[in-house]
């Protein structure tokens, strides 16, 4: 563990809990922080990619920023992962819905994380890898939203390294292949997981309509929200 505080994260050992809970946005984690956690107490800044740790009905747990893109959160789960003994890292994120029976404020959880990023590349594989959420992690998050009487949507959703696509078109090819949503980061998260031998799944509010003109209102997107981190917190 000779590794740590690494050149990303400047929390030492033992600062950072088993479980992580991972919004894109720094001062979201903050918020998460201090809003949901007791005795919540920063242990990186470094780069303003603040992480802190409290605890949760007596469980000790994490929050830190993920930022935007499959090479940000690669670095920083691939860190917790292997050099800070985290067992497991829950994406809660934003996306874009790609299906009409998504709405806006839906709670999408990532059964599968397609991608057109190269992130597999380093693997080596014969073949085409699919990201997919850690079982256990999923199932508890479905009966935890029933139990809520949270409505979730569960599926594949995309991980795109792009957000301003040239081509217009690839959307809807994903969208034929009924992948529920776009988003930046689950399908490095999940590869990451698994050559860790590791657990992670990735939630998702969805916050703007691919296929629609609605958008969210901020008292709306902090409701949708407010749901998800609740099944998030329990897992
Ligand atoms: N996150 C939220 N909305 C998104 C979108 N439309 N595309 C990619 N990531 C997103």
């Amino acid at each position: 563990m000779s590794m740590i505080p690494t050149a990303h994260n400047g929390a030492k050992q033992g600062e950072i809990a088993k479980t992580v809970l991972m919004p894109g946005d720094p001062l979201r984690a903050k918020y998460i922080a201090e809003t949901y956690l007791e005795n919540p107490v920063l242990v990186t800044s470094v780069r303003n990619m603040f992480g802190y740790t409290g605890t949760y009905k007596g469980r000790e747990i994490s929050v830190m920023g993920g930022g935007m893109g499959m090479p940000s959160v690669g670095i920083y789960t691939y860190e917790l992962f292997h050099f800070y003994g985290v067992e497991q890292i829950i994406r809660i994120g934003s996306a874009g819905a790609l299906q009409d029976g998504v709405k806006l404020m839906d709670v999408v959880i990532g059964m599968g994380a397609c991608t057109d990023s190269n992130y597999a590349y380093q693997y080596g594989l014969p073949g085409t890898f699919a990201p997919i959420a850690d079982y256990g992690l999923l199932a508890k998050a479905v009966d935890t939203a029933k139990a809520q009487g949270t409505h979730v949507v569960v599926g594949n959703i995309l991980s795109s390294d792009i957000f301003y696509n040239a081509d217009t078109t690839v959307n809807d090819k994903w969208r034929s292949m009924g992948v529920l949503a776009v988003e930046m980061e689950a399908a490095a998260l999940y590869m990451n997981a698994a050559a860790a031998g590791k657990k992670a799944l990735c939630m998702l509010t969805i916050s703007d309509l691919i296929y629609g003109e609605e958008k969210l209102s901020a008292e709306e997107r902090q409701l949708g929200f407010g749901k998800m981190m609740e099944i998030a917190l329990e897992l």
